[in-house]
């Protein structure tokens, strides 16, 4: 899958996304109401992967619902993430896309730009427990939960979701982080601070993941600097079942998908491995 908020939001982009080799498309976060997002600027380049402050920029859910139909119509399944300002929000949203006939949620728990405007969710396994729990009641659909690395230990959070009744843990989101305009003697994001991306955190987000297949007895999708092949094995022998590629896009083109796949079947030829799911957990044991 695009990681959320990769290349926008456009039916054709994620339809090009699906073609090129991803198994479903995710969605940019969609909330409650449209929102403008953060003012410019809300992207930079930084060693090893980019800094984004968009604040979540999105038409509202309700005003997604038809690009949802248009997709599915096209045979893409789709990932609808999403997130709310409040436990009520949040549940509001998933049902409004679980109508829109989405195939899966995933709950955007781990936004860095917005966290005190919209709550500290990521880092509250109480919250994150209570919310997913909401969600779950407002819909059938399988829902993802999205955390962010930036907290004190990841697996009491998945845990936390886990209870709440996640049907997956998507692990994870950008880091918190800064870049400084060394002229202008000022941080370059109107934001100050973003969330980083890119090959920066990929052992960041491995660790995250190894963590995280730990603590939970559900699926654990892989997210965070994956660019080649090599790196999305790397993933799954932690235990990933599915991946997430969101900077690399932007960086390698929309052919990574195909060349991410390609890549993970020649490992698995020259390794005398005919199923992924062989592979999963192996480094674990
Ligand atoms: C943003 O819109 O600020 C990024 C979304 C996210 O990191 O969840």
């Amino acid at each position: 899958m695009n990681a959320a908020g990769v290349l926008g939001m456009s039916p054709s982009i994620l339809k090009r996304i699906y073609d090129s080799g991803a198994g479903a498309v995710v969605t940019k976060s969609l909330g409650p109401k449209p929102r403008k997002g953060h003012p410019n600027p809300t992207f930079v380049r930084v060693e090893a992967g980019g800094l984004n402050a968009m604040g979540l920029p999105n038409p509202g859910a309700e005003y997604f619902v038809d690009e949802i139909k248009e997709l599915k119509n096209m045979g893409v399944p789709v990932i609808a993430s999403f997130f709310g300002g409040s436990v009520q929000e949040f549940a509001e949203v998933a049902y409004t896309l679980s109508r829109a006939g989405a195939d899966a949620l995933e709950l955007n728990a781990s936004c860095p730009n917005v966290a005190e405007e919209l709550g500290m969710l990521a880092a509250d396994a109480n919250n994150v427990e209570k919310v997913t729990a909401a969600v779950k009641d407002q819909t059938k659909l399988p829902v993802f939960v999205k955390l962010s690395p930036s907290v004190t230990n990841i697996k009491i959070i998945a845990k936390a979701a886990e209870w709440g009744g996640a049907d997956a843990i998507t692990a994870v989101n950008t880091v918190k982080a800064i870049a400084i305009d060394v002229n202008m003697r000022r941080p370059i994001l109107a934001n100050v601070t973003g969330g980083l991306s890119g090959p920066a955190i990929k052992p960041i987000a491995l660790r995250c993941v190894w963590d995280v297949v730990q603590a939970v007895n559900i699926p654990v999708i892989g997210c965070g600097g994956i660019t080649t092949g090599e790196d999305a094995v790397e993933f799954i022998l932690a235990g990933a079942t599915a991946l997430e590629v969101g900077t690399a896009v932007m960086t390698h083109g929309i052919g990574v998908y195909k060349d991410i796949n390609d890549r993970i079947a020649s490992y698995m030829t020259e390794n005398g491995f005919k199923e992924i799911k062989e592979m999963v957990g192996l480094a674990q044991e």
